[in-house]
């Protein structure tokens, strides 16, 4: 029984690695940033989501130390219990303020917030619509959940409004910008197209903070209001965690059911109060959006000749490779030249589209995107076929 349950796991990696897909972890030394260092060598990053570069910024860093001399190191509790703090609280309200919603339910993470709002919102009978590309943790809360699941072609809003029915509760979701393209779903088409006839989530964890007057992201952007909007903190918020907008009445339900929030232990008060800080900073510092903007047209300048560079308006810049084999080829001999370029492979991404996904972040300087570039543009004429 037992070996045989061992055997099982071994099977799986053993063909996970016969197929060029193990993946590994990295463990860098110091920060995070622009640069890293991993195994005593030092690395230009593009292939953090810190994109605005507060996961470094010492105004940031002052503000969490702040809040652990003045409120110790965790919460102690899940927020039913006594893990909720008045930092918690104004964090909340910061956000309802910022974005316009009535209600702002916190979370550990991007992905459980997504996990708690498709397993407690929905029930049996629902349809939920999701975007074939949406995350992981969506995708997979989808199959899990009640609901009757069916994937839309990505972007496809004439797919969805044909699949939409009348007899059950609709749910849409979208990604605000997709995680692995960064590309944008086209928000005002679909809010138009599911109007009343579906409630409306976007997952922008990608367009939060970036996109936007005074970043409020993705569907400020466009001037649409969805009914559950997820912002993610791992991101451009440089911390890390997650909130669920919505009306008072899905906050309270949310509050009582969602098993995510109800059962697991609140984000430390001390991380909430940064996270207060985060936002004002993201509201102040356009900047940040300026200098994302004019790295993401350098880049562009430089790469645009090239048919495997899908040119986003955000900081995800993928260069789509297509095998596996070639995108782990192309990403080492970038290591070789000191530049650290994540190679995205399926699962994550669809069979055959592997890729190189290159971020930018407000913390590079334009020389660093220009040594990029002209590596990149070395690496793949040297490594042929492109
Ligand atoms: C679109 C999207 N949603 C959710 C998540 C999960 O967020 P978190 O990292 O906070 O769990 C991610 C990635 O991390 C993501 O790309």
């Amino acid at each position: 029984m037992k070996l045989a349950f061992k055997q099982r796991l071994k099977h799986a990696l053993v063909e996970r690695a016969a197929r060029g897909l193990t993946r590994e972890l990295i463990p860098l030394a110091r920060q995070n940033g622009a640069q890293f260092v991993h195994q005593g060598n030092q690395y230009l990053n593009f292939s953090s989501n810190d994109y605005l570069g507060l996961a470094t910024d010492p105004t940031l860093i002052a503000a969490w130390q702040e809040g652990l001399s003045r409120y110790g190191c965790g919460s102690g509790a899940s927020p039913l219990v006594t893990g909720f703090h008045q930092t918690h609280q104004t964090l909340e309200a910061m956000l309802c303020e910022w974005l316009g919603y009535e209600r702002a339910i916190l979370f550990n993470s991007g992905f459980s917030a997504n996990q708690a709002v498709l397993l407690s919102l929905l029930q049996r009978g629902d349809l939920l619509l999701q975007d074939r590309l949406n995350h992981a943790s969506l995708m997979e809360a989808g199959t899990l959940s009640a609901a009757t699941m069916k994937r839309f072609r990505h972007n496809d809003v004439a797919h969805v409004s044909a699949l939409l029915s009348a007899e059950h509760t609709n749910v849409v979701v979208t990604e605000g910008v997709f995680s692995m393209d960064g590309d944008c779903a086209p928000l005002a088409e679909l809010s138009t197209c599911v109007q009343h006839r579906a409630v409306l989530m976007v997952d922008d964890a990608h367009g939060i903070g970036v996109l936007g007057d005074r970043g409020m992201g993705s569907c400020a952007a466009v001037g649409i209001h969805p009914d559950l909007l997820v912002v993610t903190f791992g991101k451009a918020f440089g911390l890390s965690g997650a909130a669920v907008l919505c009306d008072r009445d899905t906050g309270d339900y949310l509050t009582q059911f969602a098993r995510h929030h109800v059962y697991s232990t609140a984000i430390p008060p001390a991380q909430a109060y940064a996270l207060s800080r985060a936002i004002e900073m993201i509201q102040q510092d356009q900047w940040r959006r300026d200098k994302l903007r004019q790295l993401q047209a350098l880049y562009h300048t430089h790469l645009a000749w090239h048919t495997a560079a899908s040119l986003s308006q955000t900081p995800i810049q993928p260069l789509i490779v297509g095998s596996s084999t070639q995108a782990l080829q192309l990403a080492s001999a970038l290591r070789e030249q000191g530049i650290w370029v994540s190679a995205i492979r399926p699962p994550t991404v669809p069979e055959g589209t592997a890729r190189l996904r290159v971020t930018l972040t407000a913390g590079h300087s334009e020389a660093q995107v220009r040594q990029l570039a002209v590596t990149l543009q070395q690496v793949m004429a040297r490594i042929g076929e492109y």
